[in-house]
């Protein structure tokens, strides 16, 4: 049976040239890399290099990355240690952020250490800057914190506005970059943002890896205390090969990025194109259908009522298609999307987010709206 992965939001396929990078530090290179010995500095050179190589391609200096173990990890740290190390009290954010973010101020605010401003969102997913700005003037004490890319709906913020603003009223400016990571190209001299974070299996390198970039104008204390590792920062036996795949990843993405753009963005247009000719009474979530001003990874899906709804995801894997989705919950239930949740989604209507990468072809979405046609028609 064919198979059709269009679930690149949730992870890449790793890239072979990426795998032949880290195998030598698999086999060959086994130091530890804070050994002194021979063995350990060849190591340890290898993930200087890693970022240097990572602080160039961002506009930053390597002093400024930090190595972790993915995004998760690197979003606990920018904000936990905002909290802990700065003394701030409020934090700013939206129920559309990843539970990487959300779950961690939610806790912060129910331990009594922070007062938590959930932004507004228009049915879009979008914000307004006003509302932040009407926020920080009641007390500037703050931790912005407001992800680029959304991973479900593929609707994006202004980040660098965010950051001015932020810097304007003097409070701290947190951005989950997760999604727009490779994708897009950050300047972190130019962006003004105290933290901004990567995970490297979401542009085709390893899981279990990612940094963070820390501002050189604030510093935090480590979040996970141990050795020396990282300049003091976090401690642990860093994931060598992990941190060798990271920078090979990140290059390879930033040498090609305007051609796996233009072929991702091919795809998902034909992808919209293709539903809305076949598949009856077919929107979009978020901005996701909208080229100009979404994430051009993410297609969010939303199906007319049925009863069949709940099948939809299994429908399709047992075809050989991988997506993901979840509506809106319904009322009183807690399972779903809080995403669509958030946006007022119709809880009825079936979502599947299709996401792309440069591994797929217009001929997979022929075959996943064949299939679900198919689907829809047996259910109807
Ligand atoms: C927006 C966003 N933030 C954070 C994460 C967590 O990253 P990781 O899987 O590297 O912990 C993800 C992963 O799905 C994500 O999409």
């Amino acid at each position: 049976m064919k198979k059709v992965y269009f679930d690149n939001a949730a992870t890449t396929p790793l890239d072979e040239a990426v795998f032949e990078e880290m195998k030598p530090y698999m086999l060959e290179y086994y130091g530890n890399p804070s050994s002194i010995h021979w063995h350990g500095r060849q190591v340890r050179s290898a993930i200087e290099k890693a970022r240097k190589k990572i602080a160039d391609l961002l506009n930053t200096s390597p002093s400024e990355i930090f190595f972790t173990s993915g995004g998760t990890e690197a979003d606990n740290t920018a904000i936990r240690c905002t909290i802990e190390d700065y003394g701030v009290k409020n934090i700013i954010t939206t129920p559309l952020e990843h539970h990487a973010v959300l779950h961690t101020v939610e806790m912060l605010a129910k331990k009594g250490k922070v007062n938590l401003d959930l932004l507004d969102v228009d049915e879009k997913g979008r914000i307004s800057l006003d509302q932040i700005e009407q926020l920080l003037k009641k007390d500037p004490n703050t931790l912005i914190t407001l992800m680029h890319a959304n991973n479900e709906i593929g609707t994006m913020n202004d980040i660098h506005a965010i950051a001015e603003l932020s810097k304007e009223y003097g409070a701290v400016f947190h951005t989950d970059t997760v999604q727009s990571m490779a994708h897009f190209r950050h300047d972190l001299q130019e962006l003004k943002a105290n933290f901004v974070v990567g995970s490297a299996h979401k542009f085709h390198g390893p899981k279990g890896v990612g940094f963070l970039y820390v501002n050189h104008e604030k510093r935090i204390q480590p979040f996970i205390h141990g050795g020396a590792q990282e300049r003091n920062m976090r401690g642990g036996t860093e994931n060598v090969y992990g941190i060798i795949g990271l920078a090979k990843a990140l290059d390879l993405a930033y040498a090609n990025m305007d051609d796996h753009k233009k072929q991702i963005e091919s795809v998902k247009s034909y992808m919209i194109e293709q539903l809305k000719q076949h598949i009856e009474r077919v929107s979009f979530n978020g901005t996701s259908d909208d080229l100009e001003n979404s994430l051009y990874t993410v297609l969010s899906v939303s199906l007319p009522p049925s009863e069949d709804n709940d099948m939809l995801l299994f429908n399709l894997d047992i075809n050989g298609i991988s997506a993901s989705g979840g509506s809106a919950c319904s009322s009183g239930s807690n399972i779903g999307s809080h995403v669509l949740t958030a946006i007022g989604s119709d809880p009825q209507r079936g979502a599947i987010r299709f996401s792309f990468s440069r591994f797929n072809t217009k001929a997979d979405v022929d075959y996943v709206i064949g299939k679900l046609n198919e689907i829809l028609t047996v259910s109807a």
